[in-house]
Order: structure tokens, then C-alpha cells, then sequence
């Protein structure tokens, strides 16, 4: 390879013998040297760090630099040679925003209220299908309307939890695994029971709140009521937003404290305290909406200046329960519902009978990751690890 200073201006990217260059950014050649990715660098197998970041010197430099038309060549004064793809480089100067739809399984997000009765998301179980396809379709869903049905399933536990697991594995509480449960307070907790539940996010007393939640109902005799409630936790923020941004900016600033109690020798609460919103700082995009009145304990406020907190989440609740954000579903056997704890509120009417539903949890961070692969694919988010 000749030795130059290549000028590459149809991609922005530029190197001189010292540094290289993508479009305004000068990439700084400790994170070059450091984000080598060959074989040498970078475990093939595992994607794991071979190199010993704090050995290369501070003063590493460039001694030879050439270009094939798909990437850049590097001789460092090391003596180590790394090759780096112009896609690869392009993506380390992308702004923050670009840089997480990989990483964060990001895709547009379609903000519902009522109206989603008519043609709510769904993906039909098809009993000879293949369970990877109905997986990345129904997670692909997920992410864009934060619920979608299985229809046509077996009305089964069986069934249900195989699809479940086809996603990750089932996350372990104090209350169980998967559960298949009637309503008979056999667990301390509300929701076992048949009164009305508002809308709530789960596991708010969790550090990590359940990130997927699924109910089939199995069956339902001798009474009536019951309908799932579903609410946009994201559409109703945005709301907020809109109409008293002070207001949101107290929920989203203010961090609040969860218990779980009723069950005899446990008493969970997080490790700190979490607002009811999270965004990313780096991207804006939202990440979570955490609310269950019931389960809420303090507000982390000195005590004279709580109120704020009170009038902001009052607004809140209030639009919370507007008719044209509430979803309002019957579910049924053959038809699973799985929706994302950390974006949609579920509650459910009061109800009369016997009701048997099952279903469990998913955590967020494993959801996300199946929902990348069958996204995404395998070779794109490995290609972002180091850029994303
Ligand atoms: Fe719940
Ligand atoms: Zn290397």
C-alpha cells in the first residue's frame, strides 16, 4: 500500500498521516487503536475485548495510512495493523440519535388512544408455523404500538408459555413464574382478586420493572365483567406535554418510591427511587412510564413542597382516565395479550364468576435483544457494538 494521505470526500471521511477524519469529527486515535476489531482485538466468538485498552500508549500514532475503496488501513506506531470498514467509521460520528436505533431497538412509535378497538395490532398463531416468524412479528408490533394479540392460540397454559419462552425466558417473582391462577387472593395482591384495577404499570417496586406481560384468559363462567383496560402510557405523556409542561417536567424530575408488602417475609423496594417518566438523556426518545398508585410509598420531596408533586400527578391521573385514552378489551380464550409494562397502563373492570388467566413476565432488557435479532439481525448489531 502506498503511502499517502488519502482524501475520501464522497463519504466525508479523511485522513492525513495523523488523524482521520469523518465529515467535522476527528476521531482521537485512542479510540481507534482501541476499537480495532480484528481477531487479535476482539474475541471472534464471544464479541468480547481481547485487547488491554490501558496498554496502548497515551501517545499512540498513526505511522502509515492507505485506502481501499471499502475501508481505511492503519499501521500504528505500535506496530499493531487494523483495518477499519468507511461504514464503521461513518457510524462512530453519527450523532447520539442515530447511534441508538440499533443499540435501543428503536423504531417509530404510533401513539393510540381509544380508537385502536378497531384495528388493534395482531398476529395469528398459526399451529404448524414457524415460532421465530410469529416472535419477530409480534415483538415488532410490541415495539411500534407497545401491545399486540396472539390469535388463534391454543387456549392453553401450554401454549401460552411456549410462546413466551419462544421470546425469553420467563422471569421468576416472589409470586411465581408463569402463573395460571383464579381469582382466589391466594396471592396477597389486588390483582388477584375481582375488584376494578386502574391503570397500572407492574413491578413498579422493582428496580428493573417486568418489561414484557402476558394474559390469557382461559376461561370465564358463571358471571361477567372483567374487560382489560389498556391505556398509551407514551400517547398520554405526550398529552401532558403538551398541555403543562411544567407539570411533566415534575413527574419526569421527581423520583418516587415503590413497595411490595403483603406477602409474609418479603418487603421489595427499589434502590432508589425513579420518576414516573424516563427519557433518554442522549436522544430524548421515552423509555418508561412507572405508575401504580397503590404500590407508590414515598415521594422523594421534603415534605413542604410535596404538593407540587400531588397537583402534577392529579393532572396526570386525570388523563389517565379521559374516555378517548382508555382501550377497553375483552379478552378471550385463543387470544393472548402482551404488552410492554414499561409504555402501556392495563387495569381491568370489576368482575362476577370464575376467571382462570394465565401468563407471565418478560424482562425488558431480554425482550429487546430478541426483538433486535429478528429486526435488526445478527450482523447489524454486532457491527454497531462499537459505534452504536
Ligand atoms: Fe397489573
Ligand atoms: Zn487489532
Amino acid at each position: 500500500m502506498p503511502k499517502r494521505a488519502p482524501s475520501l470526500p464522497e463519504i466525508g471521511l479523511k485522513t492525513n498521516v495523523n488523524k482521520v477524519t469523518a465529515g467535522t469529527k476527528e476521531i482521537p486515535n485512542i479510540w481507534l487503536r482501541d476499537n480495532c476489531q480484528c481477531t487479535a482485538c476482539v474475541h471472534d466468538d464471544t464479541k468480547q475485548r481481547l485487547l488491554d485498552t490501558f496498554s496502548i500508549p497515551k501517545n499512540i500514532a498513526i505511522s502509515n495510512c492507505s485506502e481501499t475503496e471499502e475501508a481505511i488501513n492503519i499501521q500504528w506506531s505500535d506496530g499493531h495493523e487494523s483495518q477499519y470498514s468507511k461504514e464503521f467509521l461513518e457510524d462512530a460520528a453519527n450523532t447520539f440519535e442515530e447511534r441508538a436505533i440499533v443499540r435501543q431497538g428503536i423504531t417509530n412509535l404510533e401513539l393510540w388512544g381509544s380508537e385502536i378497538v378497531e384495528n388493534p395490532p395482531r398476529v395469528r398463531y398459526s399451529e404448524t408455523g414457524d415460532t421465530q416468524s410469529l416472535v419477530t412479528d409480534l415483538l415488532t408490533r410490541i415495539r411500534k404500538f407497545g401491545f399486540c394479540y396472539v390469535l388463534d392460540a391454543p387456549a392453553t397454559p401450554e401454549a401460552t408459555e411456549q410462546i413466551l419462552r419462544s421470546i425469553a425466558f420467563i422471569r421468576e417473582t416472589h409470586y411465581g413464574g408463569f402463573y395460571d391462577f383464579t381469582a382466589d387472593l391466594a396471592s396477597k395482591d389486588t390483582a388477584y382478586t375481582n375488584i376494578a384495577l386502574e391503570a397500572h404499570t407492574d413491578t413498579t417496586y422493582f428496580s428493573d420493572p417486568a418489561g414484557l406481560q402476558a394474559f390469557h384468559l382461559l376461561e370465564h363462567s358463571g358471571g361477567e365483567g372483567g374487560a382489560s383496560l389498556l391505556v398509551d402510557g407514551f400517547k398520554v405523556a405526550a398529552d401532558l406535554l403538551a398541555e403543562d409542561p411544567e407539570a411533566y417536567g415534575i413527574l419526569a424530575s421527581t423520583n418516587v418510591h415503590s413497595h411490595a408488602s403483603g406477602n409474609e417475609g418479603i418487603y421489595i423496594q427499589p434502590y432508589r427511587g425513579f420518576p414516573v417518566f424516563q427519557h433518554d438523556p442522549a436522544t430524548g426518545i421515552p423509555l418508561q412510564v412507572r405508575w401504580n398508585s397503590s404500590d407508590r410509598a414515598g415521594v422523594e420531596l421534603p415534605i413542604d413542597q410535596v404538593e407540587g408533586w400531588y397537583d402534577a400527578a392529579r393532572k396526570w391521573d386525570a388523563l389517565l382516565k379521559q374516555e378517548e385514552n382508555e382501550y377497553w378489551a375483552k379478552l378471550e380464550p385463543g387470544k393472548i395479550l402482551v404488552f410492554d409494562n414499561w409504555r402501556v397502563l392495563h387495569g381491568r373492570s370489576a368482575f362476577t364468576g370464575k376467571r382462570r388467566i394465565c401468563g407471565g413476565y418478560i424482562n425488558r432488557d431480554d425482550w429487546i435483544s430478541r426483538f433486535k435479532v429478528g429486526y435488526f439481525g445478527k450482523d447489524r448489531i454486532l457491527e454497531r457494538l462499537a459505534t452504536g
